[in-house]
C-alpha cells in the first residue's frame, strides 16, 4: 500500500530560482534562506520517497483568470515548465505518475471533491522552485521523485476556505493510502508565508502571524480553520493566501506529526519564507 511519510513546506519565490541558477548559496543575502534546506535533504536521502505530491498554486501559466479551477490535479506522464518572464532558466519536463494521479482523482471525486483533471499542465515557479530546493540539482539528482501537481486557486476570489483546504488534505490522504502499490509518498505545501506583492500594502510581511501559523499547523491545524478568508488576506497579505497550500499538505499527514525541522527568514524578495519538515506518525 502507498504510505505517506511526511510533509515539506517552502516558499516558491521566483528569485530563488534565479539564485539557484547562479549558485548564490553562500551570498550573505541568500545564505540564511538556503541554510534551511540541508536537514530536509538528509531526511529525504534517508527515506527516498518515490512520489512527491506537489501542492502549489498556479500563477497564470497553467490557468488564467478566464478559467480558474478551485482544485486541479495533474494526470500527465510529465509536466512541462515554461518561461513566465521572471528570467529563470527553463527546466526539462518533470516525470509524473499518471496511474497514481487517476487513482487519486477517482478517490477525491468519490469523497465529493470535484476535481479538474489535467492531462496537460505547464508548471510554473510554484512547482519547480520547491523541486529544486528539496532535490538539489533537480533532474541531475538521482533521488528526484516522480511528481504530481495539485493546484488550488489562491488568485481569483472566491478562494477555498482554510477548512476546505484542510479537508481536501484529509481526503487526499485517504485517496493515496488506498493505492495498492508499495510506494513512499511525500507531500509538499508550497508558497507563503505572508506577502503582498501589489497595491497600497505591497511589501507587507507579518512575522507574528507567520510564527503563529508555523506553530499551530503542527499540532492544532483545526484552530487555523477559524481564520476567515478575509482575515487571511488582512493578516497574511493578498498573496499570503498561499498558506492554503500548507493547510492542504497538513491535512494529508494525519492527526499526529513530528516537526523535525523549521526555518523562517525575512525577507526573501518581499516574503516571509518558511521551511518545515513534518514527519508522519510511525515513520522512523
Ligand atoms: C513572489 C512571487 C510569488 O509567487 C510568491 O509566492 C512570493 C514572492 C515574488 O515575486 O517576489
Ligand atoms: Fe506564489
Amino acid at each position: 500500500m502507498a504510505k505517506i511519510i511526511g510533509g515539506l513546506t517552502t516558499s516558491h519565490i521566483p528569485a530563488v530560482g534565479n539564485a539557484i541558477a547562479n549558485e548564490m548559496y553562500d551570498d550573505p543575502y541568500w545564505k540564511p534562506f538556503f541554510d534551511g534546506y540541508p536537514p530536509v535533504w538528509e531526511w529525504l536521502d534517508k527515506h527516498k520517497p518515490d512520489v512527491a505530491i506537489n501542492i502549489y498554486n498556479d500563477h497564470g501559466l497553467g490557468f488564467f483568470l478566464d478559467k480558474m479551477p478551485t482544485f486541479a490535479i495533474g494526470a500527465a506522464h510529465e509536466y512541462v515548465n515554461e518561461d513566465e518572464g521572471w528570467g529563470i532558466p527553463q527546466l526539462p519536463p518533470f516525470p509524473g505518475d499518471a496511474k497514481l494521479s487517476w487513482h487519486i482523482i477517482e478517490g477525491m471525486v468519490a469523497r465529493e471533491f470535484d476535481i479538474t483533471s489535467c492531462q496537460e499542465l505547464p508548471v510554473d515557479h510554484g512547482f519547480t522552485v520547491p523541486m529544486q530546493l528539496f532535490w538539489r540539482g533537480a533532474h541531475a539528482n538521482p533521488n528526484m521523485p516522480r511528481a504530481i501537481p495539485v493546484s488550488a486557486n489562491t488568485v481569483q476570489h472566491p478562494i477555498p476556505t482554510l477548512k476546505r483546504a484542510l479537508d481536501f488534505g484529509k481526503a487526499l490522504r485517504a485517496s493515496i493510502e488506498s493505492y495498492p502499490e508499495d510506494i513512499k509518498v511525500v507531500i509538499l505545501g508550497t508558497g507563503g508565508l505572508s506577502h503582498q506583492l501589489d497595491g497600497e500594502r505591497a511589501g507587507f510581511i507579518n512575522k507574528e502571524f507567520d510564527t503563529y501559523c508555523m506553530e499551530k499547523i503542527i499540532d492544532d491545524p483545526e484552530e487555523l480553520t477559524k481564520i476567515t478568508r478575509m482575515e487571511l488576506v488582512e493578516k497574511a497579505g493578498a498573496q499570503g493566501t498561499e498558506f492554503l497550500m500548507w493547510m492542504m499538505m497538513r491535512g494529508a499527514l494525519g492527526d499526529n506529526v513530528k516537526a523535525l525541522h523549521k526555518n523562517y527568514h525575512i525577507p526573501i524578495s518581499n516574503t516571509g519564507a518558511g521551511t518545515m519538515l513534518l514527519e508522519c506518525d510511525g515513520v522512523d
